[in-house]
């Protein structure tokens, strides 16, 4: 079986990297091997030396790559809308089953991917698009699917979440944490994604969509960052035995489904309060399962290609199988996503 990755930054570099230590464990799980048949990158002269993969494979041509014929499936860690959706698209059209880590992609365009991966016969899975390393899109799109959501709660931001800490712990500037978050592969390519409750709406977007069985949009979701936090705020949220953290919060209630991520003062003997630097938390507030925790690495290379990998193994066993995930627009209500501010 032979994949397409889009993209060799932060996370493709560490895709790349575990595909190579892990060949052979990965071969065992599909039932046989998994190769890289192309890389597609921006810019051809930035150097990968340090890469264990054959120079030869990075090309400028993503859609070549895509469409080409010993393609089987096609994994998107590039970011961005455009190209990433056309890239996407044309994969998914070709039959080719896709993995992509794009949660702003997904947040705008996720039911036409759906239904353009079920018209395909292909399968779309995004477990590193929230909350990075921890299993958190198939628990709520596969496992509790026989539950009822009520409430999700949690930080799924890692650079806003390691900016909090940094701030509160060490002392550090807002812009001294932004840049430390920026160096560790944490931030978006435009970090005002992050910072500005972008990154952290479009995931809470997709949870919501996902625990609801509803789509709710980017727009619906009401957003407010961690822009203007300043150390007084940090230091008067402490004099109160509390601490600052961005939060996600996903709600049903009688008349429809409310999505917001804001920043809150919780108080410092909260669970949340110590999740610390850029790991991520969750609560999942299910009827009969209860109150589920979901806790780990929310940003960072290594720790979203794991997901990524994951998701590889899931497809190519589909595609060995001859079968597809359930597409999860099917399980659609039509619950009713409350206006902001309702
Ligand atoms: P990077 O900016 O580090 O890497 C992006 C890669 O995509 C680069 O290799 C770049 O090429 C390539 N690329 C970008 N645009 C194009 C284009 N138009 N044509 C060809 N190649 C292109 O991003 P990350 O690895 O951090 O993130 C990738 C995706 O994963 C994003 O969707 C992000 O939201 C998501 N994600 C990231 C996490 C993280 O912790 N970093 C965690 C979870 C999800 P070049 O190398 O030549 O510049
Ligand atoms: N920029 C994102 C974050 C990457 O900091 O959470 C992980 O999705």
């Amino acid at each position: 079986m032979k994949l397409a990755l889009l993209g060799c930054g932060t996370v493709g570099s560490e895709v790349v990297r575990l595909m190579r230590m892990r060949g052979d464990d990965l071969a065992a799980r599909v039932g046989e091997p998994i190769e890289i048949a192309g890389i597609a990158v921006r810019r051809l002269d930035r150097d990968r030396s340090h890469l264990p993969v054959d120079p030869s494979l990075f090309t400028t041509d993503a859609l070549g790559l895509i469409k080409r014929d010993d393609v089987d499936l096609v994994v998107e860690v590039a970011g961005g809308i455009e190209p990433a959706r056309t890239w996407i698209a044309t994969a998914l059209a070709e039959g080719k089953s896709v993995v992509t880590a794009n949660k702003a992609l997904l947040a705008e365009d996720g039911p036409a991917l759906s239904a353009a991966a079920k018209a395909g016969g292909a399968d779309l899975y995004y477990e590193a698009a929230a909350a990075a390393a921890i299993p958190l899109m198939r628990p709520l799109r596969e496992s509790l699917h026989g539950d009822k959501i009520n409430r999700v709660l949690g930080i799924v931001n890692g650079t806003t979440n390691y900016i909090c800490s940094q701030m509160s712990r060490t002392g550090a500037s807002f812009s001294e944490a932004l840049a430390e978050a920026t160096d560790l592969g944490y931030a978006e390519a435009d970090p005002t994604a992050d910072i500005d409750g972008f990154d952290a709406a479009a995931k809470a977007a997709l949870i919501a969509s996902l625990a609801f069985h509803t789509h709710v949009d980017l727009g619906e979701v009401y957003r407010e960052g961690i822009r203007d936090l300043k150390a007084s705020d940090i230091a008067s949220a402490a004099s109160e035995g509390r601490v600052v953290k961005l939060l996600c919060i996903a709600t049903r209630e009688e008349d429809g489904v409310s999505v917001r991520v804001h920043p809150a003062m919780i108080p410092a003997t909260h669970p949340l309060a110590n999740v610390d630097g850029a790991y991520n938390a969750v609560f999942v507030e299910a009827e009969s399962a209860g109150r589920l925790m979901f806790y780990g690495a929310g940003a960072g290379g290594t720790e979203t290609a794991s997901a990524v990998l994951g998701d590889i193994v899931a497809v190519a066993r589909n595609k060995r199988g001859g079968i597809t995930a359930f597409p999860p627009e099917a399980a659609y209500s039509d619950l009713p996503v409350k206006p902001i501010g309702e």
